[in-house]
């Protein structure tokens, strides 16, 4: 098996529920964080893990997100006619970021039903899997410190955080051992276990690499929590055969399709800005929190 990262697979075909009116009409992947589409921040980070070729996994009413990759002919025109160079070369690096394809999820069926969509793409390579509302602000991209696990281990690799409390049961939650600072061999995992269920605090957070025998472990998959088919269970069915790592991610991990995660994302990466963040944070100051 080839043993380089050289393919993603975004799922995005999702009704984006949690964050209605907005996503009535519009992708939850092209909410904005301060500038930037949700979506634009998960395949930066591919890239700059080394990714070359993208598929999204799109449904009905998400052709925004394949306008936002393409070239804007109009736009530029406009863009170049009147010397905004700056603003040219910033809409073009967008469509130029990478190769990118579509295919589209016919029905919401689950996450594990949306990954199987990327079985002929994937083809014999291990592939990544990232979920364009779990943000990770981190020094080094998410998705390379889990390619270096890979490398390592040469067996599929999921990203995990810790979560305190209750909110552990919104997860996907890891049982495993910690075979070195930070890197941890799974025995069990569960798809949003009741919290006296949940076999850890480490959660599952949306950056997968996966090898192509999950294909067939999805095929056997049946419908789980939700009545969906999910990708945690479908893990756990290739876990009998092989082993899978965890990576518990340096960096902060962002909910963005959660309303106060959104909330939160938008003023922790706004108040990074060199070109916002010193008048921002003034005016967060001047806000008078008690009233
Ligand atoms: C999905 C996965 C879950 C994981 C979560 C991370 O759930 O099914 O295992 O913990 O993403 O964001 P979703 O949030 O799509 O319901």
């Amino acid at each position: 098996m080839a043993n380089k990262i050289r393919k993603a697979v975004f799922p995005a075909a999702g009704l984006g529920t949690r964050f209605l009116p907005a996503t009535k009409s519009s992708p939850k992947e092209m909410l904005p964080l301060v500038d930037k589409p949700l979506i634009q921040y998960a395949v930066e980070e591919a890239v700059a893990s080394g990714i070359e070729s993208i598929l999204i996994i799109t449904g009905r009413d998400k052709s925004a997100i394949e306008n936002h990759f393409d070239i804007s002919f109009e736009l530029e025109q406009l863009l170049k006619e009147r010397g905004k160079d700056e603003m040219f070369a910033q809409v073009r690096a967008v469509s130029d970021i990478a190769k990118i394809s579509y295919t589209r999820q016919k029905q919401a069926l689950g996450l594990g039903h949306a990954i199987y969509q990327a079985k002929d793409f994937a083809g014999n390579e291990p592939f990544a899997a990232l979920l364009a509302d779990d943000i990770v602000d981190s020094e080094k991209p998410a998705l390379k410190q889990m390619i270096e696990v890979f490398e390592k281990y040469n067996a599929p690799v999921i990203a995990t955080m810790q979560v305190d409390g209750e909110a552990i049961s919104r997860f996907g939650v890891i049982d495993a051992d910690e075979v070195e600072p930070g890197v941890y061999k799974i025995n069990d995992m569960v798809e949003k276990p009741a919290y006296a269920d949940a076999p850890s605090d480490l959660a599952i957070i949306g950056r997968y690499i996966f090898t192509p025998d999950i294909f067939e472990a999805i095929e056997q998959t049946t419908p789980g929590s939700g009545g969906e088919i999910q990708i945690t269970d479908a893990m756990r069915l290739l876990l009998k055969k092989r082993p899978f790592y965890a990576v518990k991610l340096e960096g902060t991990r962002h909910d963005a399709g959660d309303k106060l995660g959104f909330l939160i994302a938008t003023v922790e990466l706004a108040l990074k800005r060199e070109d916002l963040g010193d008048e921002f944070r003034n005016y967060l100051k001047s806000l008078d929190l008690n009233a």
